[in-house]
């Protein structure tokens, strides 16, 4: 008999290829390999009931480069990633280090799997530094802490906080404000945070059916859509830039936005720079 951790708590376990886990259920909506059948069923059936993930999981890494391209075009050259993803080329630090090879970037997740592919997100330039933490975005003081996290990245140098289509996975019991805060103060002066979040407000009724799955399928988190006001409210603390927190398709595109995208895309997305740093 197998024994399971209760829910919340099975995100630290081993695989276990029988629990869906958002790591596996995005790569497979992203097209990648790295899933088994119950991620590949969970994810088809969120299409199913809503096909717009597939559009809003490319829009998210789209915006992801986007916005790390930004923010090493402003000069930043150290990255934390909280919520990495299975390795999807290009990779938050091959989109840093094409811009500035000397950028370093520190990856952290809770997925066993994410760490099996680990080599693929520390293979970094010569010049630059990456690092890879397994841990909980839950307990923020364990990423903070972390030994990695320092000897990578200079503490009295500014750092970009990615978290990227990973709070929606924070119940609102678990405080993710209070968890994005920690990270917060512990960043040097100067620094920024990119934040992009699932949403129900552009079709509420689908977009809740779709995100019901992860918890129907007893998935390693659950999906917790967020409306924009709290998904700006994460930004407390620093000042957001242009365009503000908007869909993800609004920000900075890198051409004409297809009127399409904005019924497809269900994830705000917004960039901040610490505020009085
Ligand atoms: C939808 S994927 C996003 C991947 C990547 N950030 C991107 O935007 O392309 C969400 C990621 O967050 C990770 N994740 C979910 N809950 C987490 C937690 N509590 N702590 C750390 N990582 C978590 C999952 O394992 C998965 O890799």
């Amino acid at each position: 008999m197998t024994h399971e951790p209760p829910l919340g708590d099975r995100t630290q376990a081993p695989v276990n290829p029988y629990v869906p886990h958002p790591a596996r259920i995005y790569d497979y909506l992203l097209g990648g390999k790295d899933h088994y059948a119950a991620d590949r069923a969970a994810a088809e059936e969120t299409s199913r009931r809503a096909p717009q993930v597939r559009e809003s999981a490319r829009a998210n890494r789209a915006w992801m480069r986007r916005a790390v391209r930004y923010l090493a075009g402003r000069g930043m050259r150290q990255f934390l990633d909280v919520g990495t993803g299975i390795p999807t080329s290009p990779n938050l630090h091959e989109v840093a280090q094409r811009i500035s090879p000397d950028c370093r970037v520190v990856y952290a997740d809770n997925d066993p799997v994410v760490l099996a592919h680990a080599r693929a997100l520390v293979s970094s330039s010569d010049e630059g530094r990456t690092a890879y933490i397994r841990a909980d975005l839950r307990r923020p003081d364990e990423i903070l802490r972390a030994p990695a996290l320092w000897e990578t990245l200079d503490r009295d140098r500014p750092v970009a906080l990615t978290l990227s289509a990973v709070l929606h996975f924070v119940r609102d019991e678990e405080e993710p404000a209070r968890i994005v805060a920690a990270f917060r103060d512990a960043l040097p002066p100067g620094s920024y945070l990119a934040l992009s979040h699932t949403t129900n407000d552009i079709q509420p009724r689908r977009a809740a059916d779709a995100a019901a799955v992860y918890g129907e399928r007893r998935a390693a988190a659950l999906m917790v859509p967020r409306p924009l006001h709290q998904v700006e409210a994460f930004f407390d603390g620093f000042d957001v830039v242009e365009p503000g927190v908007v869909q993800l398709p609004r920000w900075h595109p890198d051409g004409p936005v297809r009127p399409r995208l904005l019924d497809d895309v269900w994830l705000y997305g917004g960039v901040g720079r610490l505020a009085n740093g």
